[in-house]
């Protein structure tokens, strides 16, 4: 249904924008975890976005976006005040909280921190002991510090750079928090695919339960269509309605890696027209 902006922050400019939706029945039945399916124009495509945070109070719902194809483009386009044409969910499973009082790792990179916010917090407010491990090329690309810093009981900052936190990639402080504490109960992670499959093989080592969420190409978001799908442990699953969370050490990130490329060739022509006609070159 049609859907209205009531709050943007643009968190790194031309790149990544916050969006507070006004989506009061999303809002109140999102969990961590979940995604909505989002359409901006009439003959837009659908696609998918992990809820950052919702306020159930106030009806809001919170996404974050990265400008990365013409839908996020057009996305990107709109104000607060407008409409998005279309934002369908909750979507997908919630996210497993592991039982109360247990010490859980989440892991984000670059624009992936906001959907593990989501996650993060349900942690939280399940009465686990949260430790956030966030990465990003530089310290102007950061995301959600401080909302992390104001539950989480640790924030353990990485950069490419080292313009904040250590120089490295999250799975630096990562290991070291693995070869240290042997109580982790276990990691989630959510941001680009090679950081995830990064984490698996480093937790698979210390033989941590992992989950990660999954980023698929998505047709419909409600398994009709095949577009996300993904294999774990050998089997075929739809990542909208089986997912988007899934045991870590068992999906095979070649196979995503190759899907997730497949569309790339005809993307930039997409968004090449685009830009041409919004006179952006
Ligand atoms: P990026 O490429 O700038 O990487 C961000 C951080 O991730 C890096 O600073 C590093 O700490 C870590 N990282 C990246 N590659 C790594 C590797 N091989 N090993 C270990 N750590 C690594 O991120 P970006 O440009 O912001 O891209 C975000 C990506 O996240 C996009 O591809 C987007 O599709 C994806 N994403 C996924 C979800 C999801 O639900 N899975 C949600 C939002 C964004
Ligand atoms: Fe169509 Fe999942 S997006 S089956």
């Amino acid at each position: 249904m049609p859907t209205k902006i009531l709050e943007k922050e643009k968190l790194i400019p031309g790149k990544t924008s916050k969006l507070v939706l006004d989506a009061p029945h999303i809002a109140k039945t999102a969990k961590p975890g979940h995604f909505v399916m989002l359409r901006v124009h009439e003959s837009g495509e659908r696609f998918p976005l992990t809820i950052a945070d919702t306020d159930a109070e106030n009806g809001t719902i919170t996404i974050v976006y990265l400008v990365m194809g013409k839908s996020t483009a057009m996305l990107e386009m709109l104000g607060v005040g407008d409409e998005i044409l279309d934002v369908c969910g909750p979507l997908g499973k919630a996210t497993h909280i592991v039982p109360n009082g247990q010490k859980v790792i989440c892991v984000g990179g670059g624009t992936g921190v906001a959907a593990m916010h989501h996650i993060a917090k349900g942690h939280h407010k399940a009465g686990n002991y949260v430790i956030a491990v966030i990465g990003a090329r530089s310290k102007e690309f950061l995301l959600f510090y401080d909302d992390l810093a104001k539950f989480c009981d640790e924030v353990l900052v990485a950069t490419n750079d080292g313009s904040v936190g250590i120089t490295g990639l999250v799975t630096d402080p990562l290991k070291d928090r693995l070869e240290s504490d042997k109580d982790i109960a276990e990691v989630v992670a959510v941001g680009p695919v090679p950081m995830m499959e990064a984490v698996t093989k480093l937790t698979k080592e210390y033989s941590v339960p992992t989950v990660v969420s999954l980023n698929s190409l998505m047709v419909d978001g409600m398994g009709m269509c095949g577009a996300c799908r993904v294999t774990v442990g050998g089997e075929m699953k739809f990542t909208c309605v089986e997912g988007p969370e899934f045991d870590g050490h068992l999906v095979d990130f070649e196979e995503l890696k190759i899907r997730l490329s497949s569309f790339r060739g005809e993307e930039k022509v997409s968004m090449d027209k685009h830009q041409c006609k919004c006179g952006a070159h």
